[in-house]
C-alpha cells in the first residue's frame, strides 16, 4: 500500500471512532427530549379528576326510553316466535338475535339502578337474573330446543316483571 492510501485508511479509522460516540449522544438526546416533550404535557393534571374511557359512556337517554326502545321490540318479537307450536330455522335466527340483545343489555340496566344501596343491590339482582336467563334462552335457541327455550324464556319475563313491580312506577307487567 502506498503512504498516502494508508493516511486515506487512518482517516477514516479515526473519523469512524471519533464520530461514533457523538452520533450516540445524538440519539441519546433525542431520545430523553422526547420522554421530557411527554412529561411537558401532564399526564396526570391534578386540577381535572382522573376520568377513565368507559366513564365517558353516560347514559343517553332515561330508563323509560331505554326499555321502550331496546327491551321492548326484542321482547315482543320473542313472544310472537315462542307462542308457536313449530319454530323455523329463520325464527331461531332470530330468538338468538333477540334473546342476545336482551341478555348483553342487562349489563347495562344494571349499572343504571337507584342510589339507594339496598335498593340499588335489588335492581343488579333482578337485571342478572334477566341476563343469565336471556343468555340460557340465547343458548337453547342456537340449539333449537323449543321446550327449553320457552322455560327460559318465561323465567326471563318473570324477572322483567319482578324488577317492574319494584322499580316501574307504572308497574308494567309484561304477557308472557
Ligand atoms: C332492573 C330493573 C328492570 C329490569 C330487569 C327490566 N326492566 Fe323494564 N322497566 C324498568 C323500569 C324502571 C321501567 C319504567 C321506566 C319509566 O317509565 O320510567 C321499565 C319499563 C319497561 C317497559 C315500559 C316502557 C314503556 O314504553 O312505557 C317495558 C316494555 C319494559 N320495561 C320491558 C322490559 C323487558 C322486556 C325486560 C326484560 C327482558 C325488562 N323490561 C327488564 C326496569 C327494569
Amino acid at each position: 500500500m502506498k503512504f498516502t492510501n494508508c493516511v486515506v485508511v487512518l482517516i477514516l479509522f479515526l473519523g469512524t471512532v471519533v464520530a461514533w460516540p457523538i452520533v450516540g449522544i445524538g440519539v441519546q438526546e433525542t431520545d430523553s427530549k422526547k420522554e421530557s416533550a411527554q412529561t411537558d404535557e401532564p399526564v396526570l393534571n391534578a386540577e381535572k379528576p382522573q376520568e377513565s374511557k368507559e366513564d365517558k359512556f353516560k347514559p343517553v337517554d332515561n330508563m323509560h326510553h331505554f326499555m321502550e326502545y331496546i327491551s321492548k321490540p326484542s321482547y315482543m318479537e320473542l313472544r310472537k316466535i315462542l307462542a308457536k307450536e313449530k319454530v323455523s330455522r329463520g325464527e331461531w335466527k332470530k330468538v338468538k338475535q333477540h334473546s342476545l340483545i336482551l341478555s348483553e343489555t342487562s349489563k347495562l340496566v344494571s349499572e343504571r339502578g337507584p342510589a339507594d344501596k339496598d335498593q340499588n343491590a335489588e335492581w343488579k339482582k333482578l337485571a342478572f337474573e334477566t341476563y343469565q336467563q336471556g343468555a340460557a334462552l340465547y343458548k337453547a335457541a342456537g340449539s333449537r330446543k323449543l321446550e327449553v327455550a320457552v322455560k327460559h324464556y318465561g323465567a326471563m319475563m318473570d324477572a322483567c316483571n319482578q324488577c317492574h313491580k319494584k322499580f316501574d312506577p307504572k308497574n308494567h307487567q309484561l304477557a308472557k
